[in-house]
């Protein structure tokens, strides 16, 4: 468990979703009406970035072939998405965003 600091929480509006480069693997970060939450950015159906997807309410969609995931829980929520996607906890901390990231 190592929490990691990714920004603070005006760099990302509500509906907002972003890249959030680490060493093994590239997570995203979301701006939800829940609050913030955060993801492993690639689609379990074949490696495409989510964060270059669409983000609507909870649900990101892939850009590659339209599978969802609920972002709160990383369940699939549209075919041909059936692997979730792992989540990570996020906590704001006087403003600023950390990401507990196990690498
Ligand atoms: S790569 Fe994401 S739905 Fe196919």
């Amino acid at each position: 468990m190592s929490w990691i600091k990714v920004g603070h929480e005006s760099d990302l509006a509500v509906g907002e979703m972003k890249q959030i480069s680490m060493e093994e693997e590239d997570l995203a970060l979301y701006h939800i009406e829940e609050g913030f939450f955060a993801t492993s950015d690639v689609c379990t159906h074949a490696a495409q970035s989510l964060s270059q997807g669409t983000l609507q309410g909870a649900v990101v969609a892939c850009p590659r072939h339209g599978g969802k995931f609920d972002v709160r829980t990383g369940q699939p929520t549209a075919f041909p998405c059936v692997i979730p996607i792992a989540t990570y906890p996020v906590e704001i901390r006087d403003g600023e965003i950390w990401i507990d990231y196990d690498e």
